[in-house]
């Protein structure tokens, strides 16, 4: 098939190469000239395990970019990837998928065929109805479901894994009012039911519940490691280990064995983003979500809960305290809603001396914090340090040991339960 995909972030690059790996012809329009000649050149705008050797094998065949959108008329369907960033009270912000809706209302108002319209980008209940649709229908003078099918279709993709998680989903949620709207993707897809090991489970839904389903997801994981950090809170009041008890509760496969991980909270540009969207669009509706906002409310208390507990060992004004991991989780050199950035102000806010290390995220988180020391290794951010916090759980942690001796004093406050405890160093667990 000829595929167009509108936005060449995250979502967009990889969900194009992987198409393309599948066997589709496509093409990315996107504003951006930088990464348009970066795919036409057949390198990765972005990092991720297994998108550059995707990029590089099909660029110039069967993967371009372009600028234009006019690029959309030639293609059958077009995955829209483009950004829903939020607003000062938490909801999204849709302006953008509005507009380039209407750019591709434009492009496709003179096709021959029946285009398939999908909507990746996060949306909440009723953006797809009620603002995408009618501007794609204002600038084509076209209708959906006559004359186009309009289906929306939630990324569920992780960073880090993201080219992993596209090959073997856990599932694909098609949301259509028609079922030819949920056939017409169902064929985009084809290949990859071909090429999977096992079964793909498909979720054939209305538009409303596919934009939810997606929300829900997020929110339940959220929710679920809020619930698990407060248990954890719990746990470290009586002395008990929260990872033993999350090993055992863990074994009920009502509860699963993943995401128990307590510790500092969840980051990244999906939970904080979805989960605030999720709030305000039910308070619009007159629903108060009390469990979504503690949820929210536990995640802003653990970064202080880990200070709380450098503070009783370490005098923190003026003292030197090392910044392990600031990416929001390993694998990644993102740090977008990473729970180093509260850290990293609290500390700045009693007076504290920082020095931080990441073996991937120092570049990013350099340009928040400018003036913070960045150390070229965990060795290096440790020496001389009266204390240490641990917020990410890089491996490397894991293999530290004689590198604490070089502390001015050796506290380490562990939020991710990554570093070994040992004897010689002070260690405190946030939740063990
Ligand atoms: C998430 C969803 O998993 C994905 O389906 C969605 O499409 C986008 O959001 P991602 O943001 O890549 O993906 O991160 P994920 O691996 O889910 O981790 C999110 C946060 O939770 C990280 O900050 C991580 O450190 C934290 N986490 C995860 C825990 O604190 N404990 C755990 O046990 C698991």
């Amino acid at each position: 098939m000829d595929v167009s995909i509108v936005g060449s972030g995250y979502v967009g690059t990889t969900v194009a190469a992987c198409l393309a790996d599948l066997g589709h012809r496509v093409v990315n329009v996107d504003v951006d000239e930088g990464v348009v000649s970066s795919l036409n050149d057949g390198v990765a705008p972005i990092h991720e395990p297994g998108l550059s050797d995707l990029v590089a094998t099909h660029a110039g065949s069967r993967l371009a970019a372009t600028t234009e959108y006019g690029a959309v008329r030639d293609t059958d369907v077009t995955f829209v990837c483009l950004p829903t960033p939020a607003n000062d009270d938490g909801s999204i912000n849709a302006s953008v998928v509005e507009s380039g809706m209407a750019s591709l209302g434009e492009a496709i108002a003179s096709t021959d065929g029946r285009h398939l319209v999908v909507v990746k980008s996060t949306v909440v209940p009723g953006t797809t109805e009620e603002v995408l649709r009618p501007a794609v229908e204002r600038a084509s003078g076209t209708v959906a479901g006559e004359d186009f099918d309009l289906v929306v279709n939630p990324e569920f993709l992780r960073e880090g894994s993201a080219v992993a998680d596209f090959f073997a989903p856990d599932k694909l949620v098609f949301g259509s009012p028609t079922a030819r709207g949920h056939d017409a993707l169902a064929a985009v897809y084809d290949p990859l039911f071909d090429r999977a090991d096992g079964e793909i489970p498909v979720v054939q839904t209305g538009v409303r519940e596919a934009e939810m389903i997606k929300y829900a997801n997020n929110a339940f994981l959220a929710t679920k490691l809020s619930l698990v950090n407060e248990l954890g809170n719990v746990c470290k009041a009586y002395g008990v280990d929260a990872y033993e008890v999350a090993e055992a509760i863990g074994l009920d496969d009502r509860i699963g064995e993943r995401f128990l991980r307590s510790g500092v909270g969840w980051g990244g540009s999906c939970f904080p983003k979805d989960v605030s969207a999720l709030v305000a669009a039910a308070r619009e509706v007159g629903y108060d979500p009390q469990l979504l906002e503690a949820a929210v409310a536990v995640n802003d208390e653990q970064p202080r809960r880990l200070l709380d507990l450098l503070a009783g060992r370490v005098d923190v004004p003026g003292a030197r305290i090392a910044v392990l991991g600031l990416a929001f989780k390993p694998g990644t050199d993102d740090v977008r809603h990473s729970r180093a950035i509260p850290v990293i102000e609290s500390l700045l806010d009693r007076g504290a001396d920082v020095v931080a290390y990441d073996p991937a995220a120092a570049g990013n988180m350099r340009a928040l914090f400018p003036d913070v020391e960045y150390a070229p290794s965990a060795a290096g951010a440790l020496r001389g340090a009266d204390g240490a916090v641990v917020l990410t759980d890089w491996e490397e942690f894991a293999t530290l040991d004689g590198e604490f001796d070089a502390m001015a004093s050796p506290v380490v406050v562990d939020g991710r339960r990554i570093v070994e405890r040992r004897e010689g160093i002070e260690y405190e667990g946030l939740t063990w």
